[in-house]
């Protein structure tokens, strides 16, 4: 077995290591990805944000700002959670690997935290989590800030990850939150930025686009519930075969979406998010508020409007010039906004004021 090797300088002074990461958001091809369609999905600029400190108390302390929530951690309590994450991923129980995360929310970055200490050693830190990212609204909360988590880490070991090291590091935590083996948009989107292709049979595709594109996003505030709504479309595609080339037209919108980002093209852009958002519907997965929200949007001038992830409520996206009068819209209609960019940068270092300072 490897020697443990413990990295971390044990010079005076504090040492503090940070990182932040973006959300994602779905551009197009929710519910079709299933069938092996196209999609595509962009970071979002609301960030997380993780922070570790060392210090010289025995355990580990994780401290989730936004939740108010502390946790203390000893080296047999993280060997042990460590131990049974394994145990229940070799044995395939994903049920009781979800159950696990909804009895502590911390458990996939506590997990996390295991592998670093499996592969180098305990060694007693703080860790500080952030986060402007709404949880459990299909914005990649979770995977957001595992991939700060791990970043921030990865330094905090003196690792020297890379991205595809942070993305799989971050897949991991996804695992235990999900409670099964989700397609990987998320840990992708999360850590490389930008836009990602995505279809199921091939590899997740970074594409080279560097621009930012303004949208707004409404919250509708109601939760859907992902697995049904799946569930909803395979029935209605049993019972319907024809409605299959609906989930062909949306890879075609897929497709056609790569050329109107690059192009920067916001009004083609609109153009397809409307007819996915009318795809959708006809595939029953939208949702009164949703289309509520999408019609304020257009109303207000939005180039284009559609539902964001497995509906049912959740989220819309709206791409606009001004984001502003959206915003407002879609406030006016019930929903919360958010106007923000996509394209943005994924997981990143953070320069923190004490980071490598003594005292
Ligand atoms: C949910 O964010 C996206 C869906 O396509 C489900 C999935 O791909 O697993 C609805």
């Amino acid at each position: 077995m490897k020697e443990k090797q413990v990295f971390i300088k044990k010079e005076a002074g504090v040492l503090m290591f940070g990182a932040s990461a973006p959300g994602k958001v779905i551009l197009f091809g929710e519910h079709a990805v299933v069938y092996d369609k196209l999609g595509i999905a962009a970071a979002v600029d609301i960030r997380s944000v993780a922070e570790v400190t060392e210090n010289n108390h025995r355990r580990i302390t994780v401290k989730d700002k936004r939740l108010d929530m502390i946790q203390q951690l000893t080296e047999s309590e993280i060997s042990r959670l460590k131990q049974r994450v394994d145990e229940l991923r070799k044995e395939e129980d994903y049920e009781s690997l979800k159950q696990m995360s909804k009895d502590d929310i911390f458990s996939p970055i506590k997990y996390i935290i295991s592998l670093f200490v499996a592969e180098h050693g305990f060694v007693p830190f703080e860790l500080l989590l952030r986060s402007d990212i709404p949880i459990a609204s299909g914005l990649g909360s979770g995977s957001s800030l595992f991939a700060s988590v791990v970043s921030a880490l990865g330094d905090f070991y003196q690792m020297n990850l890379t991205k595809k090291e942070i993305s799989d590091m971050t897949y991991q935590g996804d695992i235990i939150a999900h409670g099964g083996t989700p397609s990987g948009i998320d840990n992708s989107t999360v850590v490389y930025g930008g836009y990602i292709a995505f279809r199921k049979s091939e590899q997740i595709k970074i594409l080279d686009i560097k621009q930012k594109i303004p949208i707004v996003i409404g919250d509708t505030g109601i939760g859907g519930n992902t697995g049904e709504l799946v569930g909803n479309v395979r029935k209605l595609l049993q019972q319907n075969p024809e409605k299959k080339k609906l989930l062909d037209e949306i890879d075609n919108i897929s497709q056609d979406s790569i050329i109107a980002i690059k192009n920067n093209s916001l009004k083609e852009l609109g153009a397809l998010m409307n007819k996915n958002h009318e795809l959708l519907g006809q595939l029953g997965v939208s949702h009164s508020a949703l289309e509520k929200l999408c019609n304020a949007a257009l109303q207000a001038d939005a180039f284009g409007a559609k539902m964001s992830g497995a509906g049912g409520g959740g989220i819309m996206i709206a791409v606009a010039d001004d984001q502003k009068k959206v915003a407002e819209a879609i406030e006016k209609a019930g929903g919360k906004a958010i106007i923000t960019n996509i394209g943005v940068e994924g997981v990143k270092k953070i320069k923190t004021d004490k980071n490598q300072v003594g005292g």
